[in-house]
């Protein structure tokens, strides 16, 4: 629920689709609490693609299958929403605005807990690009504290965003 009203915040602040953002945002975490085994085990059956990093870290796979259970159980036919909540864990190279909504409602809804969350979202209410690109490299910063690999998809993210005019004005800044 938080992450739908931040999703829908945002939508607001942007021009974007309230409707879309919100309903993403409701349904972006159907998959969340199935085992690693059954999330690996129901994008088998549907004949998802299943890279190595999913592999290691099927927990990831919640998002993709999310969209999928979206459709199916839920009647969701719109594109653009299940996308959203396909892309709301790694992100993606290519990452529309509501997409972005989405994906920083996740990020930075107010149940998380690090210190940088607050001035995030301060900052994805007025500009979702730069948001993206700090909040990649937030959890950049993240995995390499931890020693763990980076997603395919999220390092096609952090490139995408990077490539950004702005980025090239303010790289080195972080
Ligand atoms: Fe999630």
């Amino acid at each position: 629920m938080r992450v739908a009203r931040c999703a829908e915040l945002l939508a607001q602040h942007h021009g974007l689709d309230t409707t879309r953002a919100r309903l993403a945002g409701m349904l972006h975490d159907l998959a969340r609490l199935y085992s690693g085994e059954r999330l690996l085990e129901e994008c088998g059956i549907r004949g998802l693609s299943v890279n190595e990093f999913e592999r290691k870290n099927p927990v990831v796979l919640h998002a993709r299958l999310g969209a999928e259970i979206a459709r199916e159980r839920f009647g969701v036919k719109d594109a653009a929403v299940l996308a959203a909540i396909a892309k709301h864990t790694l992100g993606d190279a290519e990452m529309s605005a509501l997409d972005c909504a989405v994906y920083l409602a996740d990020a930075l809804e107010p149940g998380r807990d690090y210190p940088e969350r607050a001035g995030l979202w301060e900052l994805a209410c007025r500009d979702l690009d730069e948001a993206m690109r700090r909040t990649l490299a937030a959890s950049l910063d993240h995995y390499a504290r931890k020693g763990g690999d980076v997603a395919p998809q999220t390092a096609a993210a952090v490139r995408a965003f990077a490539l950004s005019p702005k980025e090239a004005q303010t790289a080195g800044t972080y």
